[in-house]
């Protein structure tokens, strides 16, 4: 039953001279699911998420995304893949309308641009200069553009970083109703209550491999086990116990 997975990925392998950024990773993701990848900077994330992608080709593994693979079916899986990545750059001198419309008419089908505007609540930044734009506001257009091919499968790269507290509720109402709609959704973030707010299973990677995969609330209760503090374990009291304290960026 292949199509019961939106994306499998078995000893994946991506290397960049000495460092090994991801080292025999496997891991599916159902059809539906929320799924997050977890794991501190330089975990391997990114370079696990654009092989999904497509974006980068992996030194050893396999990978089938919607059935499909790269990079024989690459027409058909850019159609139906939605894609943020983590630092996006738009073109500063596009307003933000003319942005959408540009991702639009990558595809064959889609969302209308002002339902898309009316999504990530940018309709009174239409006519702007996307080089004019908040953080926030890039990263909710960066998200919009993500979606203006109404993708089966998303792939969203830290996509609350740098958002306030408001925009980033926003954004988890916007993945829930993708999700709704039957949308399958990939995502990094450093946001623990994040990844339990959305996500029915996380992996934790770190070293370039998955050390821990479950539901939020299997890792924490495996945790509360070991620990015998199921009380008050949180799944960033998780996080920390299974990567330690020290700093990723020596
Ligand atoms: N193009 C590249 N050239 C050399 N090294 C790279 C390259 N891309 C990534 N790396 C290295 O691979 C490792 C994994 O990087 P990656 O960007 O996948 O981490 P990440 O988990 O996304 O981190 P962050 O949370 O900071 O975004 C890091 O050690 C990084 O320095
Ligand atoms: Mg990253």
């Amino acid at each position: 039953m292949r199509n019961a997975f939106a994306v499998r990925c078995e000893r994946l392998s991506k290397r960049y001279g000495d460092v090994t950024a991801v080292d025999r990773l496997s891991l599916t993701v159902r059809r539906g699911e929320c799924f997050g990848l977890l794991g501190p900077n330089g975990a391997g994330k990114t370079t696990t998420i654009e092989i999904l992608e497509g974006l980068l080709t992996p030194d050893e593994g396999e990978v089938e995304v919607l059935g499909l693979r790269w990079p024989t079916d690459a027409p058909e899986l850019r159609q139906r893949l939605g894609i943020q990545l983590q630092e996006t750059r738009l073109a500063e001198k596009l307003t933000v309308e003319e942005t959408l419309r540009l991702f639009r008419a990558f595809y064959h089908r889609g969302r209308a641009v002002d339902e898309l505007l009316r999504l990530v609540e940018l309709d009174g930044k239409r006519a702007s200069w996307v080089g004019t734009l908040s953080g926030g506001q890039r990263q909710r257009l960066a998200v919009a553009c993500a979606l203006a091919g109404a993708p089966d499968l998303l792939f969203l790269d830290e996509p609350t970083t740098g958002l306030d507290p408001q925009s980033r509720r926003q954004l988890w109402g916007v993945l829930e109703r993708f999700r709704a709609g039957g949308g399958t959704v990939v995502l990094t973030t450093h946001y623990m209550d994040e990844a339990e707010a959305l996500c029915d299973r996380v992996a934790v990677v770190d070293g370039g491999r998955v050390i821990a995969l479950g539901t939020p609330q299997e890792l924490i209760e495996t945790l509360g086990q070991r620990k015998a503090v199921t009380r008050h374990g949180t799944l960033e009291d998780v996080f920390m116990t299974l990567t330690g304290r020290h700093l990723r960026d020596d």
